[in-house]
């Protein structure tokens, strides 16, 4: 059977951990691009030198030409620039999108037939902006969000209930912001939903309130403690979630930016709901009705990605 071929756009912290992800995890080689020099060659070789020690095989190739990503089967793009403490994910659209057009153009000359994973921020806006610019079809370009965001909500209740993470399961959709919609309703421990464990008196709704205010600021609590750059680890593996559902077929149902055509009363545009992703990429929205609550915060955090998408239009007259 070929190995699969995965292309990751962006050699910096996210790229280094993905790299790192696909060798450990053996899903194939990876090519690491970027357009610093030395950077992506230096990460191959040392992460090379790594599988010495853990016993993978990938073959891990630095590259500053789009060329040697041809025929990639996924293409993971976290080119562009992270925030600083201060800055919301909004102020790097103008920087980004010019990024996104280069990179855009790139996957369309060289890996037009891959599955694209779009991390960059402000991320619903920038997916969308890299599928105009590749011009690939929309079942074959998401956003990683609500993965990484669901995950911080799924550890900040197992915290809470002091249980394993295997047992939390959680839905965080809408847009990539603070407007980011953590459904409590959907989220359950072993199956018991978030409300039944507040009436059950485990937890208390204040608790909850909080957890799901720390959610949505979960990107900027880590920016800030960082100091200079954003999170990597946990978009890493969440990036690597949805890839190996895509490689593998395994139809895992995660939280992604998709493309809508008027699912959830959306249309032509990306934002953070559940999919099935399989070997076609996005193989369904799955539309789950949600409460009055959720619902006018989904709507909030809608406009949000919208407003952003305008801005886009703005500033590259080929978006409009
Ligand atoms: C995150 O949520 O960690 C990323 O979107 C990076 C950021 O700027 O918060």
């Amino acid at each position: 059977m070929a190995r699969s071929k995965i292309a990751l756009i962006g050699s910096g912290m996210i790229g280094g951990t993905l790299a790192h992800l696909v060798g450990l995890k053996e899903l194939g080689d990876a090519v690491l691009f970027d357009i610093a020099e030395g950077m992506p060659k230096g990460k191959a070789l040392d992460l090379s030198q790594a599988g010495a020690v853990e016993g993978y095989d990938a073959v891990l190739k630095g590259t500053q030409d789009y060329a040697d990503i041809a025929g990639a089967d996924v293409c993971i793009v976290t080119a562009g620039v992270p925030r600083k403490p201060g800055m919301s994910r909004d102020d790097l659209l103008e920087i980004n999108l010019k990024v996104m057009k280069a990179v855009g153009e790139g996957i369309k000359a060289h890996a037009p037939d891959a599955f694209v994973i779009c991390i960059t921020n402000p991320l619903d806006a920038m997916v969308w902006a890299l599928q105009k610019f590749s011009g690939l079809p929309t079942n074959k370009v998401v956003g990683m969000a609500g993965v990484l965001d669901s995950a911080r909500f799924k550890h900040f209740l197992a915290e809470e209930f002091d249980v394993s993470v295997e047992d939390v399961t959680t839905f965080v959709l809408g847009g990539h912001g603070d407007t980011m919609v953590p459904v409590v309703e959907y989220s359950t421990v072993a199956g018991i939903p978030i409300p039944d464990l507040i009436k059950m008196g485990w937890t208390s709704q204040g608790k909850i309130d909080a957890i799901v205010d720390r959610t949505r600021k979960g990107g900027g609590e880590i920016v800030q403690l960082l100091g200079n750059g954003s999170a990597y680890y946990a978009p890493a593996s969440s990036a690597i979630a949805m890839a190996d559902s895509y490689l593998k077929d395994k139809r895992r149902l995660l939280p992604c930016a998709a493309w809508l055509t008027g699912e959830y009363g959306c249309d032509g545009m990306y934002v953070g709901v559940p999919v099935i992703i399989g070997e076609e990429g996005v193989e369904k929205v799955v539309e789950i009705e949600l409460g009055g609550e959720a619902q006018k915060n989904f709507q909030v955090s809608v406009d949000a990605v919208k407003e952003l998408m305008e801005a886009c239009k703005g500033l590259d007259s080929s978006l409009a």
